[in-house]
């Protein structure tokens, strides 16, 4: 019986001895993981918000590997590789896991979901059991990029799953966003955990989710859905976008402006 809150991964923390003159271990994010209890991670869904290149996948994909995920992604059954882009960032986290296994897994990154696909392909066609049929039934290269992804999410995540998104919106409209949200609120109702980076507005006003912010300056603290940086920045946008364009553009420079947003 899956139980009601899902919670597979309780703590991250960082080993000591890891060379801190380096990347991943310079990123302040990283860092911050070293730090009294790490990071801790509640039941249900755990979003991490943060500029571009705040540390977001280098954490996500680290925890991944920890974790015992293929670094590219899949479930951990997944053990293909193109091309090794991942940090050593995983061999040097200690993960706390809570009680009771997860039923099912995934991990998922934006940028090699389609070698992603091309693996489910390739197990469906050598054969062991009908696999495509848990993806939906169509091979996810006969679907566009957002339809393979919600047919992944609908069909393949079940409950009481573990499951590590980066940046999930990549391929979603709107609507598709919000399918999303509903999903990952039935299935965390089923016991299911979830740690997603994302930039999406409409992602982060899940119900009972945590939303953990990489600041500027590198803190890793929890934020209210209408304080984080995603949330703040759109409403600013759609609630006057002629005055926000003009304070952008007539300030001449994009790094400048980017400034007055903070
Ligand atoms: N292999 C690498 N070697 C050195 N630095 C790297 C490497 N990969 C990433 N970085 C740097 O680490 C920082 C964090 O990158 P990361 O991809 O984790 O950011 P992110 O928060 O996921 O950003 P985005 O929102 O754009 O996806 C960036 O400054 C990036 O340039
Ligand atoms: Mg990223």
């Amino acid at each position: 019986m899956a139980s009601a809150h899902g919670r597979f991964i309780r703590q991250i923390r960082l080993a000591t001895g890891a060379d801190g003159s380096r990347y991943p271990f310079t990123l302040p994010a990283v860092r911050r993981l070293a730090g009294p209890g790490g990071l801790t991670l509640p039941p249900g869904v755990t979003f991490l918000v943060g500029e571009n290149g705040a540390g977001k996948s280098t954490l996500i994909e680290a925890i991944a590997v920890a974790a015992g995920f293929n670094p590219e992604g899949g479930s951990r059954n997944f053990r293909f590789a193109t091309r090794a882009t991942e940090s050593d960032l995983g061999d040097h986290l200690i993960l706390t896991w809570g009680i009771g296994r997860p039923r099912t897994d995934f991990f998922l990154r934006a940028e090699s979901y389609y070698n992603v696909a091309s693996e489910i392909e390739r197990l469906d066609a050598a054969g062991g059991g009908p696999l495509l049929s848990a993806y939906g039934g169509v091979s996810p290269h006969e679907r566009s990029h957002g339809e393979s992804f919600l047919d992944l999410v609908t069909h393949r995540f079940g409950p009481a799953g573990l499951y590590l998104l980066d940046e999930p919106e990549a391929a979603l409209s709107v609507q598709s966003c919000l399918a999303l949200l509903a999903r990952m609120h039935e299935l965390t109702a089923q016991g299911s955990q979830f740690l997603v980076a994302t930039h999406s507005p409409v992602l982060l006003a899940l119900p009972g989710a945590t939303i953990m912010e990489i600041s500027d300056e590198g803190g890793l603290e929890q934020v209210a859905f209408d304080e984080a940086l995603p949330v703040r920045l759109t409403r600013e946008f759609l609630g006057a976008p002629g005055r926000f364009l003009k304070n952008l553009l007539d300030s001449g420079e994009s790094g400048a402006a980017r400034g007055s947003w903070h």
